[in-house]
């Protein structure tokens, strides 16, 4: 089997998505037209046009504006379920979101109407397709850690369905220590956590991560290569990385996709993943970017089996929904 063939048939786990980063510009220009809002951009071709980003920041800015015209239950439903329609053309069986409350509770979107938008989509998809999911609350780590406090406890109505927390927004700046105390509460509520760390920040970032953050998962975390006694670590305690190859090479982080670190990680011995992060942004949904990730890196087959495996062990599946789908991609030949 070729590699695209096998990149179809495998069945995969998407780990990190920005729900909010699988608005496509049709779909942006369409809500932005019933909710009657203007956007500076006069055509969708404008929209893509202005994709160029330079650096994290530059592509934040963006992403930020672009989520200004979901307002309603509807706006939230109708871009989840997008995102499903192509987990199901990629074959991503499970998938475990990030939403980012303040970036609409801020412009006056109240919480519930937001999180009933994706959580009902979810379900739709499950009920229809079989894709499972979990939903992971991730807090602007640009805002204050008093912010953070404050979505946390608008979350607690919503608690069973949400599975842990997250970090994400401006890194630089923005250790993960600054938010020591809003983690402790979450996971005193039972929230797991997880943290965007060593994308642009250093690998410091990790480390605080990992001991005040307590994280199950880094996402990104492709800096971590710079800090001999942070590898070990990460290999021995079989921590994931959840990485993004097509988002870092839009970011900058990688001049190009034949630099990317992900082979030389999979090669120690590290848990990466591969996964889409902001896909309406970025040019690729999962299996894009395992497919320019195969063609940069060289991977084999056995890699990327390797790969689809790993994103079922790094989930928050349970241990018999992890044996099983890792028993159909390894008898995928
Ligand atoms: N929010 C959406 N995508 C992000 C990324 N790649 N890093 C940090 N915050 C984000
Ligand atoms: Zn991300």
């Amino acid at each position: 089997m070729n590699h695209l063939e096998l990149i179809k048939n495998l069945p995969k786990a998407e780990l990190h998505l920005h729900i909010e980063g699988t608005f496509e510009p049709e779909l942006m220009f369409e809500i932005a037209r019933r909710n009657q809002i203007s956007t500076r951009f006069k055509s969708v071709e404008e929209i893509r046009e202005a994709y160029n980003f330079h650096n994290l920041q530059s592509f934040l800015d963006i992403y930020y504006e672009g989520a200004n015209v979901l307002l309603h239950e509807r706006d939230f439903y109708d871009l989840t379920m997008a995102y499903l329609v192509r987990c199901r053309e990629d074959n991503v069986v499970h998938t475990e979101i990030f939403f980012d409350p303040q970036t609409h509770t801020e412009r006056g979107v109240a919480f519930a109407t937001m999180f009933r938008g994706i959580h009902q989509a979810l379900q739709d998809a499950k009920k229809e397709w079989g894709i499972t999911s979990h939903m992971i609350m991730c807090f602007l780590r640009h805002l204050s850690e008093e912010d953070a406090f404050k979505t946390l406890n608008e979350s607690l109505p919503f608690k069973k369905d949400i599975l842990a927390v997250g970090l994400d927004s401006s890194e630089v700046g923005h250790p993960p220590s600054k938010f020591q105390k809003v983690f402790e509460a979450a996971m005193s509520e039972g929230y797991l956590t997880v943290a965007h760390a060593g994308e642009e920040g250093p690998a410091a970032y990790i480390w605080e991560a990992l001991d005040l953050l307590k994280v199950k998962r880094i996402d990104h975390g492709v800096r971590c290569l710079e800090d001999e006694k942070l590898m070990k670590r990460i290999i021995e305690e079989k921590i994931p990385l959840t990485v993004c190859p097509l988002s870092n090479l839009k970011l900058c982080v990688f001049k190009t996709l034949k630099e990317h670190n992900l082979k030389k990680l999979l090669d120690r011995g590290v848990k990466v993943t591969i996964n889409s992060d902001d896909p309406a942004y970025f040019g690729g949904y999962a299996n894009q970017n395992y497919i320019e990730t195969a063609a940069a890196l060289g991977l084999s087959s056995a890699e990327l089996k390797t790969l689809a495996a790993n994103s079922f062990e790094a989930s928050f599946l349970s241990h018999s929904d992890k044996e099983k789908w890792i028993s159909k991609v390894t008898s995928q030949n």
